[in-house]
């Protein structure tokens, strides 16, 4: 037994990371865009006002999709390349983009995926206080509406935020990524219960704009694993991956999740916020609990965890050297079977992992190829452990690398190449990576070949 028949292969990407063309055609700016301006905030000074210039070379970048074999392409929209101020007045060009890109994904039989945001906030909207003003939900909404009305004729797959846990997280708790402001907890705590009601109030307006649209979410988080499939190591690391951590509670698969997919946050986070959590309105979990049709899953890596015999938990130090990818992230296979696993087993809805990758020290070689066996290596370990989660029942509907092509990796601006495709930021040519052509065998044989 393997991956579902229909299963979704393919790869993402993310509007600021990739399109470049940061002030054409109307678009207003994002947080983003004013952030890479700062003295210091990204490596080597880089921004995305170039980046993969995927603005005007959309239709070679579905070409490579196309002869890789994606079946499916997660990208994101840009708020405000559609409104300029994040509400208000629509922007007809920026709109006519994403008519041009929906219609080369279709016209390449791949179907499209669109997360309608991946951190690249409207500038405008910051400047009136965002995800603190009690009007941010609203603008989301009707953005989200926007996008369905507009593009739901062609584009049944929805996915309302991207990894919140970053784009609150480590912009407005850490300052690393854009507006890059600290705010005390009580205040990232109500962007969160903002964020989440902007969440329903988009998947209603979604619905309410393209019956039958597959609507989703796709948060993130450390997929913990445990040590030995004790049951009470199995029980430690459930508990790790879903605890509330009262320092750093941003950073939670639960706190994000659970109201959207259980209808009310963790006792972790009550217990351990209590005061610093926000006011809920009565109808306020009702509208985020909105009924979705699957969880996407950024998994990256998780740690190991083992029971610490009193009924709690604690990771287990991994070993010295042990295998890190070029960004110095661990390489932990484990966390694609037991994410999943853990996810299926508390939510029951549809998986999608919509994000899985790494960044690895690509170059050119003599022989004008680029060379990738850490990429193939990491990717073949990575996924025999989701079709083993596949084949222990877990319901996997798609798997989306990071990324198709090398991108702008926000503060580690170009130092960082995730693609499958090999980007020359300069000469904007594209070369496909041998993980390419071992993923489209991977792709055609539906996952049997790993
Ligand atoms: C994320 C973002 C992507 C990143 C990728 C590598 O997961 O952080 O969704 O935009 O580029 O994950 O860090």
């Amino acid at each position: 037994m393997s991956f579902r028949k229909d299963f979704m292969w393919g790869g993402a990407a993310a509007s600021y990371q990739i399109e470049g063309a940061a002030y054409e055609d109307g678009k207003g700016p994002s947080v983003w865009d004013m952030f890479v301006k700062q003295e210091g905030k990204v490596i080597n000074g880089s921004d995305g006002e170039a980046a993969c210039d995927h603005y005007h070379l959309y239709q070679k970048d579905v070409d490579i999709m196309k002869e890789i074999g994606y079946r499916a392409y997660r990208f994101s929209i840009s708020w405000p390349r559609i409104i300029p101020e994040g509400a208000g007045r629509v922007n007809e060009k920026g709109l006519d983009f994403y008519d041009r890109l929906l219609d080369s994904i279709i016209g390449a039989g791949i179907v499209p995926y669109a997360t309608l945001f991946h951190w690249d906030y409207p500038y405008e909207l910051f400047r009136r206080g965002g995800w603190l003003n009690s009007d941010s939900p609203k603008w989301y909404a009707d953005y989200a509406a926007l996008v369905a009305g507009r593009f739901g004729d062609r584009l049944k797959n929805f996915i309302t935020f991207n990894e919140p846990q970053c784009f609150i997280g480590i912009s407005y708790d850490r300052t690393d990524h854009a507006p890059g402001i600290h705010f005390p907890v009580w205040d990232t705590l109500l962007m969160v219960h903002r964020v989440l009601l902007g969440h329903g109030l988009g998947v209603q307006a979604i619905r309410a704009a393209v019956p039958g649209a597959q609507v989703g979410y796709a948060p993130t988080g450390s997929a913990h694993y445990p040590v030995s499939e004790s049951g009470e190591n199995r029980e430690a690391a459930r508990r790790a991956y879903f605890d509330v951590s009262a320092d750093n509670p941003l950073w939670s698969v639960s706190l994000w999740s659970d109201p959207v997919f259980l209808g009310k946050y963790p006792d972790e986070a009550l217990q351990r916020l209590g005061d610093n959590m926000p006011k809920i309105g009565a109808d306020d979990m009702k509208i985020i609990s909105q009924p979705l049709d699957f969880l996407g899953q950024n998994i990256y890596n998780g740690a190991p965890v083992k029971s610490d015999g009193k009924g709690g938990y604690e990771f287990v130090p991994r070993k010295a050297g042990y295998d890190i990818t070029a960004a110095k992230w661990p390489v932990e296979p484990k966390a694609l079977y037991w994410g999943p696993a853990f996810l299926w087993e508390r939510y029951r809805k549809p998986i999608y992992i919509t994000e899985n990758g790494l960044s690895c020290a690509d170059w050119v070689s003599l022989d004008g190829k680029v060379h990738d066996p850490g990429r193939i290596d990491f990717l073949h370990r990575y996924l025999k452990c989701l079709r083993k989660a596949a084949e222990d029942g877990v319901d996997i509907r798609g798997y989306f690398h990071w990324c198709v092509t090398d991108n702008f990796e926000w503060a580690k601006g170009y130092t960082d190449r995730f693609g499958m495709v090999y980007c020359d930021f300069e000469t904007q040519e594209r070369i496909l990576k041998d993980s390419a052509y071992w993923y489209a065998e991977v792709i055609k044989s539906n996952g049997d070949n790993l």
